[in-house]
């Protein structure tokens, strides 16, 4: 098994390009069963995940190609409307197959997802969306079995909370339900965003975009023909790069980025002291020595982002005084505080609570990845930490961020992947 191997206290300079956003990428790979023609989807990111839900559609008779950055779809052909465990089980986001698979087909099975590290993780939501739009759902031995004969009709929504990949999977089955879907409480994450502009620029009328509100007029069954398309930006991917500036007291620029889409993290940054220089697609970080504690609450989108809470955390060890850190949205993701701990951080839990004291030297150690963001926090630490720290069970990095050694290399850092 490989594991990273990262010796501190490093610097950073220079300019690193970001990538196409896993999650905006994810769903409009599902969206391609709604697809009359074969999708050309580019900036792709080269991440397990998107190779995960690329063999999914495959395994449901879809012709998948992948060419660098460039993922060619074709499910003209689809013999199969079951997505099985095996897949399932790596991927939670492959439940993004429900809807549309639903609402072109009539009927499908999707493997439960089953357990996550940060989370029970429910989909209750989504079912209970496609019930309201006329579909029959049980839970069979581990799987949910869809039907919906007649198709899906249009219904109002009303989200209880907000979710991101459930706004995804109703926009995507109301877009060839019959009728209209209005869809309230809706996700505004960007990359719900961006799947609403590409089924709008492919003739399904869709209002409100951008708004928690959605009117979405289905096609009743008729597919769409989908233009080729850039996947946007991966704000995660930027806001971890630019943690890795901040906690390494080195000014980088990021290129090909969304600024409008960073904004909760670049706000959090320069209240803490650092520099945030924007021109169009690029942006610089300018270091602090001596950079202030911060309160974060992770919330929605526009708010501060969830996944970037194990990164900020890590940095705020390095901050002059106390730092409170909230996560609102899932009940079990700060179990990089155990590894930072190992480093020697000081961190204290109380439910959904972080207080970090900073500013405390990290030292080298070997830590346990536990989950995809928190993998890329205890980088973030080893780059800042004195001696050498092997961060293990990085296949969780390898779920979303494209070859981030190589890029960390090429900024200066001291990291190498190792094998066990
Ligand atoms: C998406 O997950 C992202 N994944 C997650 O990123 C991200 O952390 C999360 O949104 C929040 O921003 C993808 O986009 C593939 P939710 P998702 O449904 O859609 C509860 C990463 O690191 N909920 O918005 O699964 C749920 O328990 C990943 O890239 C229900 O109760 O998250 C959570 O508390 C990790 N019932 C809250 O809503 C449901 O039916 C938000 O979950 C659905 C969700």
């Amino acid at each position: 098994m490989d594991y990273l191997q990262i010796v501190g206290p490093t610097k950073l300079s220079g300019e690193v390009e970001i990538s196409g956003a896993k999650n905006a990428a994810l769903p409009l790979i599902a969206m391609t069963l709604l697809a009359k023609n074969e999708v050309v989807i580019n900036n792709i990111p080269n991440v397990v995940d998107i190779k995960t839900l690329s063999k999914l559609l495959e395994n449901l008779g879809a012709t998948v190609t992948l060419d660098k950055d460039v993922l060619k779809i074709d499910t003209c052909s689809l013999t199969n409307t079951k997505a099985t465990y095996d897949i399932v089980k790596t991927m939670r986001a492959s439940i993004l197959v429900l809807g549309p698979l639903l609402a072109r087909f009539g009927h499908c099975e999707v493997s439960l997802p089953g357990g996550c590290a940060i989370g029970q993780r429910p989909i209750d939501l989504h079912l209970k969306a496609l019930e309201q739009m006329g579909a029959k759902i049980s839970i069979e031995a581990g799987y949910v079995l869809a039907q919906a004969p007649d198709g899906l009709k249009g219904a109002h929504i009303v989200f209880d909370k907000i979710t991101v990949t459930g706004t995804a999977n109703i926009v995507m089955a109301a877009a060839l339900a019959k009728g209209k879907t209005v869809i309230t409480n809706a996700a505004l994450e960007p990359e719900v965003t961006q799947l609403c502009e590409v089924l709008k620029s492919s003739g399904v009328a869709i209002d409100g975009i951008g708004t928690s509100e959605l009117t979405i007029y289905g096609t009743d069954k008729r597919l769409v023909e989908i233009e080729a398309f850039d996947v946007i930006p991966d704000r995660i991917e930027a806001g971890t790069y630019l943690c890795a500036a901040a906690i390494t007291q080195s000014e980088i620029t990021l290129k090909k980025i969304r600024s409008d889409h960073l904004e909760a993290v670049t706000s959090k940054l320069q209240q803490m002291g650092f520099g945030i220089i924007t021109k169009n697609d690029e942006m610089t970080i300018k270091p602090i020595s001596n950079f202030k504690a911060i309160d974060i609450i992770t919330q929605e989108y526009p708010a501060f982002p969830t996944d970037m809470q194990a990164q900020f955390l890590t940095l705020c060890t390095q901050a002059e005084g106390v730092s409170i850190i909230e996560e609102r949205l899932f009940e079990n993701r700060f179990m990089h505080v155990s590894e930072l701990q190992r480093l020697g951080a000081d961190i204290k839990l109380k439910g959904n609570s972080a207080t970090v004291t900073g500013k405390i030297d990290l030292v080298g150690a070997d830590v346990m990845a536990t989950d995809l963001r928190a993998s890329s926090a205890l980088v973030l630490a080893a780059m800042v930490a004195k001696g050498t720290t092997d961060v293990h069970r990085i296949y969780h990095l390898d779920r979303g961020y494209v070859e981030l050694e190589k890029k960390l290399q090429k900024l200066g850092a001291n990291i190498k992947r190792l094998q066990e």
